[in-house]
Order: structure tokens, then C-alpha cells, then sequence
């Protein structure tokens, strides 16, 4: 389905489009992939994080065009025009849900995905993009496409991705709903790569591992960055337009992801529970009702929470010993 053909990967140098530029180098190799990129230039958003967390050491190794742009500037997407792309794979975006600035937020999410959707229609190109979970906020699991409540800026600016990619005539618009996601290559996010790096890595480094108080009843959608793909590579497929879930549909615990890291790396540390400061704006319970997302695109998750960690614990262990 895509020898020969031509992919951009926007947000390519980051934790998921990272995977997703192997993935073809891989399965592909006649597919012709362009990774399109801000890459790290220090700068940091009002949460502390890096302003943007694309890495070149993910992109080790890949063979593809490696172009570095922002999104949010005209003449860097112009950077683009000497292609012809078939299938755009929507990845950048600030991935930071704890920014408060609304403006940086809403122009690099929302209207640099408006330029995007006007290259994809002129390319005559699919456009697969990543929606979130976040867009759920508090409400009661399973969460279900049509009911939503954004309870931060990030939450809200892919909910109105969704609204814009849905109102788009001559453009077949696939949005992908996130929940959260673990595996391979999100080392470089920092404070925001997924829990199940950031325990294992403090249980590699002998520490004990920080849980926030009743995290047995704090309960997510995990998924690993592999099922993430299939969804991608699924939604490539789709004749129509449409927003899905991309989770498990089952909810795990913060507790069950450390004593399964724990059990993994034959370490046992005692575990300390501390408050939890973001109380008000904190997801307690996600859990993806993927129901649709089987039907339509015929995904079927591959990967539990404890064959995802088995997965993982190569990845952690190797930034254990090489970045730390
Ligand atoms: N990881 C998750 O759990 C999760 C969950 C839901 C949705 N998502 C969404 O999936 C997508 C990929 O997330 P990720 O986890 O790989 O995060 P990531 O931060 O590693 O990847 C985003 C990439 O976009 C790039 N980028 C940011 N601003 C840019 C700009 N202005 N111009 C060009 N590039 C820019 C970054 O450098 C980075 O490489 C994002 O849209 C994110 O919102 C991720």
C-alpha cells in the first residue's frame, strides 16, 4: 500500500512519528518518507518543559528526508512543495498538556493544522492526524467519540482539531484519539514522557519509585507505541473520514505499571506515595471505548499492559545505561 509511495511525517523527530518513520524505512523500502521537523532549540514553554521535544537521536539510523521546519511558519512549510505527498501523517503538535499558554498552544495544534489540511487537499493526500484522549477530561469512562469535556488548553485544542478535519470537504481526514501512550524513542520528552519510563528508570536507578496517594485507583488506558502505529497504518486504509479511539479499552492502574516494572526487572524496592498536586486538573480514569475503532478501521490492540512493559524494558534498560 505505500511502496513507492510519498509520506510526510510532521513531528517525525518525536516519540511517535519516530516510530512511524521506522516503521516504513522498514516495512516500505520503497516508500519515500520525509520527516518534517522543529527538532530542540532550548527554549521553554511557561510548564518548564522544552518548547518543542523532537530528538535527532531517534532519527538514528533513518534514511529518509530529514527536513527541520516549523509548522507555525509559512516558509518553512514551503519546504514542502517540491514533494508530492500521498499520505500525511500529522504528528507535531505541543504534546505538553500542562502549558497554560493559550496562544502557543492554539496556534502550533490548531492553526498550523488548518496550513496542513490546505497542503493535504492541494497534494491530493490522506491526512492521518493525532487527536487525544485528553479531549475526555474528567468525564466517565469508557470514553465515547461525540461526548466530550477538555478540562486544559491542550485538551481543547484537539478537540477543535477534530471539529476543523470533520467540517472538510475534498480532504479524507482520519483523527486518531490518543490515550496514553509508552514504548521505544519518548525518552527525550522529559517530564512528560509516560510513567512507565520514568518508574522504571527510578527503579533502575535504586530509587524508590514515586507514586501519587491511591494510585491503585488511579486508572489510564495504556497503550504501547506499537498498537499506536497499527492504528496509524489502519487509518491509512479508511475511505472516509472519522475520529477513533486508539486505546485498549481497558483501564490499569499506576500501581499495577510499577509492580509489573518491578516484577520485570527482578528489583523490589519499597514504594513511596506522595500527594498528588494536580488534583484539580488530573485524569483520574481513562479508558478508551474502541468499539468503532475495530469496526471501521479493523484495529485490534496487540499488546496488554504487561506484554507492552515486556516489550519496553530493552528501551528503558538501554536509556538507563546510555543517557543516565
Ligand atoms: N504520547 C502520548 O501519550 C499522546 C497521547 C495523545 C496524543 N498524542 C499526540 O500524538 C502526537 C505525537 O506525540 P508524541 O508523544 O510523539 O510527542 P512528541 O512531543 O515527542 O512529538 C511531537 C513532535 O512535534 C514536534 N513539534 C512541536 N512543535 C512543532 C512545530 N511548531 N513545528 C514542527 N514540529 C514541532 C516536536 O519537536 C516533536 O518532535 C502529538 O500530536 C500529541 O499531541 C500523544
Amino acid at each position: 500500500m505505500f511502496e513507492n509511495k510519498t509520506i510526510l511525517i510532521t513531528g517525525g523527530a518525536g516519540f511517535i512519528g519516530s516510530n512511524l518513520a521506522f516503521y516504513f524505512q522498514e516495512r516500505f523500502p520503497k516508500a519515500k518518507v520525509v520527516v518534517f521537523d522543529k527538532f530542540q532549540d532550548g527554549t521553554r514553554l511557561d510548564s518548564g518543559n522544552l518548547s518543542s521535544l523532537g530528538h535527532f537521536k531517534n532519527l538514528v539510523g533513518f534514511r529518509g528526508d530529514v527536513i527541520c521546519g516549523d509548522i507555525n511558519d509559512p516558509k518553512d512549510l514551503e519546504l514542502l512543495d517540491e514533494y508530492r505527498f500521498d499520505y500525511i501523517f500529522h504528528q507535531a503538535a505541543i504534546s505538553d498538556t500542562t502549558v497554560q499558554n493559550q496562544t502557543i498552544v492554539l496556534q502550533t495544534n490548531l492553526n498550523a493544522f488548518k496550513d496542513l489540511l490546505r497542503l493535504a487537499k492541494r497534494h491530493g493526500a490522506k491526512m492521518i492526524y493525532a487527536s487525544s484522549g485528553s479531549v475526555y477530561g474528567k468525564l466517565p469512562g469508557p470514553h465515547r467519540v461525540g461526548v466530550e469535556e477538555p478540562i486544559n488548553v491542550y485538551g481543547f485544542s484537539k478537540l477543535a482539531m477534530d471539529h476543523l478535519a470533520m467540517s472538510q470537504e475534498d480532504v479524507t481526514a482520519v483523527g486518531l484519539r490518543y490515550f496514553n501512550v509508552y514504548g521505544p524513542r519518548e525518552y527525550f520528552k522529559g517530564k512528560t514522557a509516560s510513567m512507565i519510563l520514568q518508574f522504571g528508570l527510578q527503579i533502575l536507578k535504586g530509587e524508590r519509585p514515586r507514586l501519587f496517594e491511591g494510585s491503585d485507583r488511579i486508572k489510564r488506558d495504556f497503550i504501547y507505541v506499537d498498537d499506536v502505529i497499527q492504528a496509524n497504518i489502519k487509518a491509512a486504509a479508511a475511505k472516509r473520514s472519522g475520529v477513533y479511539n486508539v486505546g485498549t479499552g481497558k483501564a490499569r492502574s499506576f500501581q499495577d505499571i510499577v509492580d509489573i516494572l518491578c516484577k520485570e526487572l527482578g528489583i523490589h524496592p519499597e514504594y513511596e506515595y506522595i500527594p498528588n498536586p494536580f488534583v484539580k486538573q488530573y485524569q483520574f480514569f481513562t479508558q478508551a471505548d474502541i468499539d468503532s475503532t475495530r469496526e471501521e478501521l479493523g484495529f485490534e490492540p496487540q499488546y496488554s499492559l504487561e506484554d507492552g512493559i515486556r516489550a519496553d524494558i530493552p528501551y528503558i534498560k538501554k536509556i538507563f545505561e546510555e543517557e543516565l
